[in-house]
């Protein structure tokens, strides 16, 4: 432990919730530094979320910062997560793909700061602690991590939290970890898997038992794999993801509530609300298979898993995640054109899809005079090697 001698700065990424508020006195207290800089990321947390954040933060640290990367972190994380149909296991990657970002940013202000170390409040179970790391190991500051170095129980932690003059309105039951693109609940009760989720946890989703009856049809235009406007509106990528949580969640749209592998090998119990993540990510993928060729779309289904399987380790600096992303965008220079969703009930349905790309013929379809018998040939040597194997 490096409990310090002299007068030391050290930076932390704060999101205001129990264990980051704890970790500030600890610094102070336990690892003797003197100065403590919390730092808040906005990649879209609820307002009241950022601004509980800077009111406990200006209290408890020596200097408190908040530090907007929501259009960042739209135009460079989630458009990219987009193109490449970002998913691990069924979970759009929500925390995974902020962690990096907001941890850059903590870096930089501990940069401009001086300071001599980074600290995060991530404990030594989950991911979170290595997407952290990882980017903070990129310095040569110190680097801090309290929850996962004291291990308290929740009971000590309360106890020093009460002795801080640290307090909640509200006893947080679960672990909330929300940005622009998914809220993740865990904790609690829901570390069971077989426990039902209660419907309170929900909060950008209605059940889709009492969604609308009436369906909506929504109108989502791409360009080059990034979805540029809504019902016919131009609109920046912030705005568009927050108008398709609020129809998505109207209607019940982006529930998951999964097992999931993580990084360190435990199985864990995930929910997660994301109706915007869901209907963009079922409108890209539609899009693709309307102008990609058959042996891109094959080769394209690897290259998007590992690039899932990047992101969630939070390896967006392996060379790798350059590679695969200038593959992606070579291809998605023909991802243009227009997909129709229909919102009905929990689901996000394509009904409808056009582009000028488009690899579909009107030649052989159906209806068409195609020259059938031409196919006889073809047709004919068809399973030709599993025939001479009986
Ligand atoms: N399981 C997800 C991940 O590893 C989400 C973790 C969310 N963290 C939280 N404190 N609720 O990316």
């Amino acid at each position: 432990m490096n409990s310090g001698m002299k007068k030391k700065k050290v930076v932390l990424a704060y999101s205001g919730g129990l264990d980051t508020s704890v970790c500030i006195p600890l610094l102070r207290e336990h690892y003797g530094y003197d100065e403590v800089i919390a730092v808040t990321v906005d990649v879209g947390q609820p307002e009241e979320d950022i601004k509980e954040a800077k009111g406990r933060g200006e209290k408890l640290s020596e200097s408190y910062r908040e530090v907007d990367a929501k259009e960042e972190f739209v135009r460079d994380y989630i458009f990219t997560l987009i193109k490449a149909n970002g998913n691990y296991e069924g979970y759009v990657l929500g925390t995974a793909i902020a962690r990096p970002l907001i941890a850059k940013r903590v870096v930089e202000v501990a940069k401009e700061e001086k300071a001599d170390a980074v600290a995060h409040g991530c404990t030594g179970k989950g991911n979170d602690q290595l997407r952290f790391d990882v980017v903070f190991r990129t310095t040569d500051l110190d680097v801090v991590a309290p929850m996962r170095e004291m291990s308290l129980t929740r009971e000590e932690e309360r106890k020093y939290a009460e002795e801080h003059g640290i307090s909640f309105e509200t006893e947080k039951r679960w672990s909330i970890d929300e940005n622009i693109w998914s809220r993740s609940i865990e904790g609690s009760e829901l570390e069971d898997p077989s426990f039902f989720p209660p419907d309170e946890i929900f909060q950008w989703t209605v059940s889709p038992g009492k969604a609308p009856e009436d369906a909506e049809i929504i109108k989502i235009e791409f360009e080059n794999g990034i979805p540029v406007s809504l019902n016919e509106r131009k609109m920046d990528g912030v705005p568009l993801i927050k108008e398709l949580n609020e129809v998505g969640g109207k209607h019940g749209v982006g529930r998951t509530d999964m097992i999931e592998d993580r990084v360190l090998g435990f199985k864990s119990r995930e929910i997660y609300e994301h109706p915007a993540a869901t209907i963009l990510l079922v409108a890209h993928r539609d899009l693709e298979h309307l102008v990609l060729t058959r042996n891109e779309l094959r080769f394209k289904e690897f290259v998007d898993r590992t690039w899932s399987e990047l992101v969630y380790q939070g390896l967006l600096m392996d060379p790798l995640y350059e590679s695969l992303n200038a593959f992606v965008d070579k291809t998605q220079e023909r991802v243009s054109g227009t997909v129709y969703v229909k919102l009905e009930k929990g689901a996000a349905r394509v009904v409808g899809r056009e582009s000028a790309n488009a690899l579909y013929s009107k030649d052989v379809s159906f209806d068409s005079k195609l020259e059938q018998r031409s196919a006889e040939g073809f047709s004919m040597y068809h399973g030709f090697q599993s025939r001479i194997v009986r």
